[in-house]
């Protein structure tokens, strides 16, 4: 029997693509708002979105689709040398959205998080210097980050030296200077500022790390710290920006600023666009050749993401992650499901925690043609598309409810 067209995509994968993700024998083919179709015709309905990243608005929204047609056929790169209208319109929206400031463009969470560390470092130097306080270390400056124990940062090294060891493993040294602390304890912080800290990473939410919430005295205390002792504070923001928790970056939950936070995922509406901001404290630490990147914010993905943008906007979408966000919260406890400990997270950024391994339930969605995600063995996540249409959600936690339900 021949072979179907989804079987033949994954012998390809298995043959000529490094083995470096754990994939499910699943080809994707194309999507619209929240569904999204294999390479057999089969559909699922999509309560993830690509880790996040497929898009706020959802696959292929009419809107950001004209967007990239119309930069397709104008130009697609011309370099950093140059600037574009695009990389100006986008970080107005990014920078009048959140806390001012300036932005720098690359394309991946993890680059922007690398864009931030080499800012973090370089700012405690122009501070010092400016104080006149000398630094006694072989470095020349302060050097040292503290991250957070189940925190995620990204897989480069500068990031993997900021995230857990058990991502570590083989990878060693790590970045000199990479100091962990449990979350939500900020005596902890405290004791592990020293001479040598530059700065501070944090994720408003951890994603990857389970959905842990922190509470808003641990926000406003890691901000008042870092006032304190002139560290830079840089909020995570490549799972919950933009607009998934129902505010347009997550640290708007606690009433702090960050001095720098990091975008990825679905910033660019489904384009690889990421970007890391810094306030007007720290915005001018980056000068000529300090630091990067070829094609971050080249033209098409800067319209991908400035369309995604005002689709927030036009759309409502912030109230629409909230109100979307209630409903499956409202619909999973009134269906007094016997394994689920908590329910967490704002907006549609949502961790189911489970009294058992998720594992299971994750394959019964799948096979049921549901696609959700389960974290930390025990906790499911959800991050549909904003976008997503009531029938869209009925379906998907029909499935949900039944699969959690045992049905
Ligand atoms: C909070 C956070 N930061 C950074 C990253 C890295 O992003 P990327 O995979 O785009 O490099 C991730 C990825 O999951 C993340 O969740």
């Amino acid at each position: 029997m021949a072979k179907s067209k989804q079987a033949r995509i994954v012998e390809g994968t298995n043959k000529y693509l490094i083995a470096n993700y754990g994939r499910l024998p699943v080809a994707m083919a194309s999507g619209r708002s929240s569904r999204i179709t294999d390479a057999d015709g089969r559909e699922y309905v999509d309560f993830f979105s690509g880790f996040g990243a497929g898009g706020i608005a959802g696959h292929c929204h009419p809107a950001v689709v004209r967007a990239i047609r119309r930069q397709a056929g104008k130009l697609t790169a011309c370099g950093n040398l140059f600037t574009h209208e695009m990389q100006v319109k986008l970080a107005q929206k990014i920078t009048k959205t959140g806390f001012g400031g300036k932005v720098f463009y690359c394309h991946s969470g993890a680059e922007a998080n690398e864009a931030a560390l080499k800012l973090v470092r370089l700012a405690a130097r122009k501070a010092d210097q400016a104080a006149g306080r000398t630094v006694d270390n072989p470095y020349g400056g302060r050097y040292k980050i503290i991250s957070f124990h189940n925190c995620f940062h990204g897989r480069t090294m500068g990031g993997l030296s900021l995230t857990p060891e058990k991502f570590q493993k083989g990878f060693e040294p790590m970045l000199p200077g990479s100091v962990k602390v449990p979350y939500n304890d900020l005596e902890a912080v405290a004791a592990a500022i020293d001479v040598d800290t530059a700065g501070i990473f944090v994720e408003p939410i951890q994603g990857e790390g389970g959905l842990n919430m922190p509470t808003r005295e641990f926000m406003q205390g890691l901000r008042k710290l870092c006032d304190r002792y002139a560290l830079t504070l840089v909020c995570d923001e490549v799972w919950t920006a933009p607009a998934r928790t129902g505010k347009w970056y997550g640290y708007q939950h606690y009433d702090i600023k960050p001095d720098v936070m990091t975008l990825g995922k679905a910033t660019g509406g489904g384009a690889p666009l990421a970007a890391m901001v810094a306030g007007r404290k720290v915005q001018d630490v980056l000068v000529p050749g300090t630091h990067g990147c070829t094609m971050g914010g080249n033209p098409l993905c800067a319209a991908a993401a400035l369309a995604t943008y005002k689709l927030v906007e036009k759309e409502n979408l912030l109230e629409q992650a909230n109100v979307k966000g209630q409903r499956i919260v409202d619909c999973l406890k009134g269906a007094n499901i016997s394994c689920i400990r908590e329910i967490r997270g704002f907006g549609l950024m949502l961790g189911i925690e489970l009294d058992k391994p998720g594992k299971d339930i994750f394959a019964a969605c799948l096979d049921r043609g549901l696609l959700i995600n389960c974290t930390q063995e025990t906790v499911l996540r959800l991050a549909p598309a904003l976008t997503i249409t009531d029938e869209e959600l009925s379906q998907g936690l029909d499935i949900l409810t039944a699969v959690l339900k045992g049905q």
